[in-house]
């Protein structure tokens, strides 16, 4: 479950009553465009895809052999998995992404890898991405070297269903491919197989993942009083004059949950309107409580050109409960027997109100706990934000005119034809 706190800011509830018409405006022209093929919203239904659940996980089931998934992908390709299945690793398969193009690493990784126990997965929605495609070049050679006619059960493809370079591929050797469907796009395309796939191999629990994401659509299509989506792209909204939104989230599994919305709210939100007007906010991560010691002081101290954005989880799976230790009574008494969960909630709490105190715009988002489903809930709740948000903006946030400009000029540096100076 999400539950939205925005107790120190006493203007949102009449600032949100005020422009309600203005957000089922937002809404109606949002959800208008859901007819049209070309219109990028397919991540609205992908939670309701059973029939490809289904798909991978008679995948995941044929392929038990696998000890290492080795994922190659960039940007929207990649941080989803990444988030999730750092969170949500039981099945003991070890993980390594190749989202980047720096030797050493990937050499260390080839080093350490038995290609006989590895399973590659090439991610690309475009197929044509220069980092994903040296990537593939380098562990496609690797898998033929050392297991001859056998790399093809090695290596499976997550695109395009009908474009690109790794369909192609994988029609040429027969390669088993998930589609990426064509109204997805990378930011927006963790609940397709560009999520689910790597995540059964973690041993997530997908169904409850769906399920959250499915629970975050009925919201999104509620009544204002209960849409939640509409309440926080309206805080972000009232809040687009502070440069700032810091996204913080209180849990170390989730540690790399904001790096995902950083990509979603900067690639989606920050460009120019229909009249030109440069638009955006600039998302920063954090972590809590590890960036209580370092940009809280900033947060507190610095600027008040930030909108802070906390996610709490309000309960542990498990709780470790602290000892009793004779000569730690002085300091550390006071934690004698208390919960390292309660420890986190005190800490985000105390920034709440510290933050909060210094003036700084802040609201905080609580999940019931760390679990797939509220985490489904809030990955959907996001996506939804995101979208509303660009009707608000007058800004496609399904495009990434500047990203595309960065991949064609890597291209024409690198000699492709049709891409020269
Ligand atoms: O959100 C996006 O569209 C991008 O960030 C892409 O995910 C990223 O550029 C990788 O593209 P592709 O999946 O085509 O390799």
């Amino acid at each position: 479950m999400l539950r939205l706190d925005t107790r120190f800011l006493p203007d949102f509830p009449q600032a949100f009553k005020e422009h309600g018409p203005l957000l089922l405006q937002a809404r109606e022209a949002l959800l208008a465009k859901r007819k049209d093929p070309q219109s990028m919203l397919g991540w609205m239904d992908l939670p309701e895809d059973t029939e490809t659940l289904r798909r991978i996980r008679r995948y995941r089931e044929a392929n038990p052999w696998v000890e290492d998934f080795v994922l190659l992908g960039i940007g929207g390709s990649a941080l989803g998995p990444k988030a999730l299945e750092s969170a949500f690793n039981e099945s003991g398969v070890r993980f390594h992404y190749v989202d980047h193009v720096e030797p050493e690493p990937v050499l260390r990784l080839l080093r350490g890898l038995d290609p006989r126990k590895t399973l590659v997965n090439a991610v690309s929605k475009s197929g044509a991405t220069a980092e994903t495609l040296a990537a593939l070049l380098v562990f496609l050679n690797w898998l033929r070297e050392n297991l001859g006619e056998d790399w093809r059960r090695h290596l499976v493809l997550t695109t395009d269903p009908r474009r690109g370079a790794l369909r192609a591929l994988a029609e040429k050797e027969g390669l088993e491919a998930f589609s990426i469907p064509e109204n997805v796009g990378g930011r927006f395309s963790v609940l397709s197989p560009v999520g689910l796939l790597p995540l059964a191999f973690a041993g997530m629990d997908l169904e409850a993942l769906l399920m959250g994401a499915r629970k975050a659509n009925e919201l999104a299509l509620a009544p204002l009083e209960e849409n939640l989506p509409l309440k926080t792209a309206f805080l972000q909204h009232l809040h687009r004059h502070l440069p700032i939104t810091v996204f913080m989230v209180y849990s170390e599994r989730l540690k790399y949950l904001p790096a995902w919305f950083v990509q979603l709210h900067d690639e989606s939100l920050g460009k120019r309107d229909g009249e030109g007007n440069r638009v955006g906010t600039t998302a920063v991560p954090a972590l809590g409580p590890q960036d209580q010691h370092a940009q809280v002081q900033l947060f507190r101290e610095g600027p008040l050109d930030k909108l802070i954005v906390l996610v709490v989880p309000e309960g542990a799976m498990e709780d470790l409960l602290l000892p009793q230790v004779e000569g730690l009574e002085g300091e550390a008494g006071y934690l004698f027997g208390k919960g390292l969960f309660q420890l986190l909630k005190a800490e985000a709490e105390a920034t709440y109100q510290a933050l909060a105190e210094a003036g700084q715009r802040v609201y905080t988002l609580y999940l019931s706990e760390v679990s797939p489903y509220a985490v489904g809930w809030l990955l959907q709740h996001l996506m939804w934000q995101t979208a509303f948000l660009g009707e608000l903006w007058r800004v496609n946030a399904f495009d990434q005119p500047g990203v595309e400009l960065g991949k064609r000029l890597t291209f024409a540096l690198l000699g492709r034809p049709g891409y020269g100076s």
